[in-house]
């Protein structure tokens, strides 16, 4: 499974990605507005952050505005993924963004059949929304589920099942389990992924082992 962080803060991504394991990014309008920044300025600098798919939302919900919206997104660079919510009008752009070769992020996906519809209007990433389901006391990762099952039914899906909405470290774990293809997670989450206590108990006896030695590596 693929990792994308999603926040729109520069130096979080800056660290990310300085790891070499940062795959992506995704950014939404409230993000956008955290970050306190110029939406069209922030997508380019991670842009240039970033070489994976950076996903950026439209702000219009009618089809032309959208489509419009969606090319002058694209257009910032090669990496934009333009990011739609699952109506027929953001179904509609989609299919006419990817029909011209544009990466489509299908968001706010919350049923098996929106992912179907959003499949066949060719994104290239769907984004079900697991901790907003929680919320509601409904099984966020059994979406992540059904929408793989589904998929894998029909060899003629492309459509990358981008878990999103992931509130905690076993929502990354169960995602890659349910067989998604990416995780956008937010970065105290994602940084929180190498931690555990017997890795520092482990370092920590080593290290003082080491130490016993009086020697060096360099
Ligand atoms: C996905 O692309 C969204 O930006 C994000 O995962 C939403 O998460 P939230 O439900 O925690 O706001």
């Amino acid at each position: 499974m693929k990792f994308f962080v999603d926040t729109a803060d520069i130096a979080e991504i800056q660290e990310l990605a300085s790891t070499g394991l940062l795959d992506g990014v995704t950014t939404n309008p409230s993000l956008i507005a955290k970050s306190g920044r110029q939406f069209l300025d922030v997508i380019a600098e991670i842009c240039d952050i970033v070489d994976g798919p950076v996903s950026a939302e439209v702000a219009a919900l009618d089809y032309e505005t959208m489509l419009a919206e969606g090319k002058k997104l694209s257009k910032i660079a090669d990496n934009v993924a333009v990011k739609v919510p699952l109506t027929w009008d953001g179904l509609k752009t989609c299919k006419a963004l990817s029909d011209e070769g544009i990466m489509v992020n299908v968001t706010l996906c919350f049923s098996a059949n929106q992912a179907m519809l959003a499949a066949n209007a060719g994104a290239t990433f769907i984004s079900p929304f697991i901790g907003r389901l929680d919320d509601m006391n409904l099984e966020g990762m059994d979406l992540i589920h059904d929408i793989r099952q589904i998929y894998d039914n029909d060899p003629d899906v492309e459509t990358a099942i981008l878990a999103a909405s992931i509130r905690t470290a076993n929502h990354v774990k169960d995602s890659a389990l349910a067989g998604a293809d990416v995780a956008t997670v937010p970065p105290a989450i994602l940084k929180s992924l190498v931690q555990h206590p017997l890795t520092d108990k482990g370092i920590e006896a080593f290290m003082a082992d080491w130490a016993k030695t009086g020697q060096k590596i360099l």
